[in-house]
C-alpha cells in the first residue's frame, strides 16, 4: 500500500513538472469544479460567485506557476547566455522544476563545459608555443649578437649551430601544422586495403640507414596469413616513422628494435619494442600529452618537440583504434602498442 501511494505521488509530482500537462490540468479543475461544486446549486447567484472564484483563482494560480515554472528559468537562460558570450565561460544554470526545462539547462551547461574546456586548450596553446618558440630564437639571437660584437668568430660552427636552431623552427612550425590538424579532429583519410606487413617493411627501409648509422637492429615478427585493412597508409607510415624514430632516439648503440604485428580478436595489433631508456609507470600516459617530454634536458639536445606521439594519438584515434605504452621503468625499456580495428 505505501509503495502504491509513493508511485502515485511520485506520478502526480512529474505530471506537475510537465508543462504541457500543467495546461491541461488548470482546464481539468475547472470542470472537475463545475460539475462536483456547482451541480448542486445550478442557477442560484451562489453558483455564479463560486464559478468566477474558482475560474479567477485556477487562472490566477497557472500564471503564478507559469511564471515560476517557465517565465524565471527563461530570463535566467538569457541571462546566462548573454554572460557567457561575453567571455564568463564558468556561468552555469541551476537545477529546475519543470523537466523540460531542466533538460534544457543540463544541454546548455554541456555546452558551456565544451566552450571552456575549448578555450582553456587554446590558452595553453598559445601559451605552450610562445615557450616552445622561445629557446631556439634566444640562441639564435645570442648567437647574432655575439656576432656583432665580435666576440664569435664568423667560422662554419657558429653558422651551422644558427641552422641547427633555424630547423628546429622549422620542423616545430610543420609540426604544430600537423598538430592543428589532428587536433581539429578533421583529419582527412584516404583509406584503402593495404597490407600492414608490407607497409611495415617500407617504413623500416625508410628508417634503415639511420639505425644502420646508430648501429641498432631493427628486427620484424609477423603473425602468418594477416589480413588486409582498410586504412590510410600515408597516417599509419607517419605513426610507425614517429615510434620508430623515437625507439631508435632512446635505445642505446648495439641494441635492438622489434615491430610485432599480430592479429587480435578484430582488430590488427603492432606492437614497437625496443630495450632502450624506458618510461616511469607515472608518465605513460602523459607523453601523449602535447609537448610533453621524461627528461626536458635530454629531448632538447635531441631536439625533440614532445608533439610527435599526440600527433599519432590522433592519428590512430580518427581509424578507430587504440594507442598506449608499457614500460617496466627507466632502464627497462619500452612499448608501444597500437590497434587498428579490421
Ligand atoms: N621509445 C621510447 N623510450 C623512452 N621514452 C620515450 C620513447 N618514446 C617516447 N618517449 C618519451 O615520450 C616523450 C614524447 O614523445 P614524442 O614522440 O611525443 O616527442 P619527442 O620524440 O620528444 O619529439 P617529437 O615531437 O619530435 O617526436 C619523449 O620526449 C620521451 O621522453
Ligand atoms: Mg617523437
Amino acid at each position: 500500500m505505501k509503495g502504491l501511494v509513493t508511485s502515485f505521488v511520485t506520478f502526480l509530482l512529474t505530471f506537475y513538472r510537465r508543462i504541457e500537462w500543467l495546461h491541461l490540468f488548470s482546464y481539468v479543475v475547472i470542470v472537475a469544479a463545475e460539475i462536483l461544486v456547482l451541480r448542486e446549486i445550478r442557477g442560484t447567484p451562489e453558483a455564479s460567485l463560486i464559478r468566477y472564484t474558482v475560474f479567477i483563482g485556477v487562472v490566477a494560480g497557472s500564471l503564478l506557476l507559469i511564471r515560476q515554472l517557465i517565465i524565471q528559468p527563461i530570463q535566467e537562460m538569457k541571462r546566462a547566455s548573454l554572460h557567457i558570450a561575453a567571455g564568463h565561460y564558468h556561468e552555469r544554470l541551476p537545477e529546475y522544476r519543470s523537466i523540460e526545462l531542466n533538460e534544457l539547462a543540463q544541454a546548455f551547461n554541456q555546452m558551456a563545459d565544451t566552450i571552456a574546456a575549448t578555450e582553456q586548450r587554446r590558452v595553453e596553446l598559445i601559451g605552450d608555443v610562445a615557450h616552445e618558440l622561445r629557446t631556439p630564437l634566444s640562441n639564435i639571437r645570442a648567437t647574432m649578437e655575439g656576432l656583432v660584437d665580435e666576440v664569435l668568430e664568423p667560422d662554419e660552427a657558429t653558422f651551422l649551430s644558427v641552422q641547427h636552431e633555424v630547423s628546429r623552427l622549422q620542423r616545430l612550425v610543420t609540426q604544430l601544422e600537423e598538430l592543428s590538424i589532428a587536433e581539429s579532429g578533421q583529419i582527412p583519410l584516404r583509406k584503402r586495403e593495404v597490407d600492414l606487413r608490407q607497409l611495415v617493411g617500407e617504413v623500416g627501409n625508410r628508417l634503415k640507414p639511420q639505425y644502420d648509422d646508430k648501429g641498432v637492429t631493427l628486427a620484424y615478427r609477423f603473425a602468418p596469413d594477416l589480413p588486409k585493412i582498410d586504412i590510410d597508409p600515408d597516417r599509419i607510415t607517419q605513426v610507425l616513422v614517429n615510434l620508430l624514430g623515437n625507439a631508435l632516439q632512446y635505445t642505446p648503440q648495439g641494441g635492438e628494435v622489434a615491430v610485432q604485428v599480430t592479429h587480435e580478436g578484430p582488430a590488427l595489433t603492432t606492437r614497437v619494442i625496443d630495450q632502450g631508456a624506458g618510461i616511469p609507470p607515472e608518465e605513460l600516459t602523459r607523453i601523449f600529452e602535447r609537448f610533453y617530454r621524461v627528461d626536458k634536458s635530454r629531448a632538447r639536445s635531441s631536439g625533440g618537440n614532445g608533439i610527435g606521439l599526440t600527433i599519432a594519438r590522433h592519428l590512430v584515434g580518427a581509424h578507430g583504434g587504440d594507442i598506449w605504452a608499457e614500460s617496466k621503468g627507466i632502464g627497462k625499456g619500452a612499448t608501444f602498442v597500437f590497434t587498428l580495428p579490421l
